[in-house]
């Protein structure tokens, strides 16, 4: 069994995440081009890969003519923006081999209500929670879940709001303020009544971990697990953002144990989709949180993670390319066999990587644009792999801040405390005004909870949840 390799790759999206796929890719045996569409300048830099400038990701047809004018063979796509508008589902259609959700099985990231659904009936273990079209439903929850014994409650606005649509409350005062605010804002035009606008969930404590997996459908093979840092701030204080930075691996879920929880969790997801008629092909996200009680699914992604997909693919042993194909074409678990991966797990290189996003002042809020950015060249001297998420060209190879999050500095160590310094050593060395960072990536990494001795191996009994009596 030989190996199919496509030869020409366009990855859709503009920033970090999708940087790293096309360094990844451009690198690989049998790949002649990359372009990322459209890309940025400094996407760019790196001469290797080229930009489609004009490309707007969310005009199907438009990717469409551009896939065939570079006669791309695999299109990947990188954010959730183009997935939920249904670009995969035009490009399908018009036989370009994508790998990507349609819309309708990108829904588990865009509606929350409908990941519980979903997890429900494929008896994965979620937090107990309800989905709600009524405030005052939606408030008498709240307070119940917020009762001593439970512990808190987490407000979840249904839809898309990259990131920022969650409060973790400490106390239902802040729970009913997060609930008077969602319903503020006037249903979307053309909503049933009834359809859920948000959900009200259990708090739930422990460390998280993002397990992301190629999927044709069916089958699943699993990146190693990465944890994210959301909060802005050290100590994991501030607000939640896109995610401030990122490593691998895990000591409380080695890539092992990891193992398991593809059959416990993205498979029965992947079955039930595909139950429904919505095969998911693409990378699904599994956001876990690791209670003593053992792992339990926050949310999917339809997509890989950002920046979690930067210090991924640089820990991976194999080429990702013909992996990418086999899934847009169904046929992974073949490819897997041909790769000579035995089980779940995409093959790992030992080495932990770090990867530390710089962000522009006023992020998450309102991220200041225009300062121009120093000493990219010295970090990539240093070692550092240095990502493009949100930055515009000021001449000369300089560039100047252009985004929210505007560069992921990563680097590779022998374990994660040389990885991280190596990681901040390179991060030093690029300085804009107002950046802000965390210096606590991958700070702490051990004995965080107990998860270490929990249970990996599957939900316990009784513990699926039902969202139908709330609604
Ligand atoms: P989500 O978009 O659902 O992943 O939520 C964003 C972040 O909010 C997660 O990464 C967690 O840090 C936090 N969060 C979400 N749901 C819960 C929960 N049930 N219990 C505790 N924290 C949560
Ligand atoms: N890093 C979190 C996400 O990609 O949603």
């Amino acid at each position: 069994m030989t190996l199919r390799r496509p030869a020409r790759i366009m990855v859709l999206g503009a920033g970090g995440r999708e940087h790293a796929l096309a360094w990844k890719l451009v690198g690989e045996s049998g790949v002649q081009a990359v372009w990322v569409a459209p890309g940025s300048a400094g996407i760019a830099s790196d001469g290797r890969i080229g930009v489609l400038p004009a490309v707007d990701p969310l005009d199907g047809p438009g990717v469409v003519d551009a896939a065939r004018a570079q006669s791309a063979d695999l299109v990947v796509i990188g954010p959730e923006a183009p997935l939920a508008a249904g670009v995969a589902d035009v490009l399908r259609a018009a036989g370009i081999p994508v790998f990507g959700p349609g819309a309708a099985a990108a829904r588990i990231e865009t509606s929350k209500a409908f990941c519980h659904e979903i997890a429900a009936a494929a008896g994965v273990r979620m937090a107990r929670s309800g989905a709600f079209a009524r405030h005052d439903e939606a408030l008498a929850f709240a307070r119940e879940l917020a009762r001593p014994a439970h512990g808190g409650v987490v407000i979840k606005a249904d839809g898309l709001a990259a990131g920022k649509g969650v409060t973790v409350c400490d106390a239902i005062e802040q729970a009913a303020l997060a609930l008077e605010a969602i319903f503020a804002i006037p249903a979307p035009a053309g909503e049933p009544d009834d359809s859920p606008r948000v959900v009200v969930e259990e708090r739930l404590y422990g460390p998280e971990a993002s397990l992301i997996a190629l999927c044709d459908g069916r089958d699943a093979l699993a990146l190693p697990p990465a944890r994210d840092h959301k909060r802005l701030l050290d100590g994991d204080l501030g607000p939640n953002t896109g995610g401030m930075g990122a490593y691998s691996p895990l000591i409380d879920l080695p890539d092992d144990r990891a193992e398991a929880l593809v059959a416990t969790v993205h498979r029965p997801i992947l079955a039930e989709l595909a139950r429904r008629g919505i095969p998911f092909i693409g990378a699904l996200y599994a956001g876990l949180i690791l209670t003593d009680d053992g792992p339990v699914l926050l949310e999917c992604n339809a997509r890989f993670g950002d920046p979690e997909t930067q210090v991924l693919l640089p820990r991976l042993a194999g080429d990702l390319a013909p992996l990418l194909l086999a899934a847009a074409e169904g046929r992974l678990a073949e490819a897997g066999i041909a790769a000579g991966i035995p089980g779940a797990m995409l093959p790992s290189r030992p080495e932990a990587a770090v990867g530390i996003v710089l962000a522009a002042e006023g992020y998450p809020v309102a991220p200041k644009q225009g300062d121009p950015i120093a000493g990219i060249r010295f970090a990539e001297q240093a070692g550092g792999l240095v990502f493009h998420a949100g930055t515009s060209p000021l001449g000369d190879d300089r560039f100047q801040t252009a985004g929210g999050r505007i560069l992921a500095v990563v680097a590779l160590g022998p374990d994660l405390p040389a990885a991280r310094l190596n990681a901040e050593r390179c991060a030093e060395r690029v300085g804009f005004r107002g950046l802000q960072r965390r210096n606590d990536i991958a700070a702490i990494v051990a004995g965080s909870s107990a998860s270490g001795a929990a249970p990996l191996d599957g939900p316990p009994p009784g513990a699926t949840i039902s969202l139908g009596a709330s609604r």
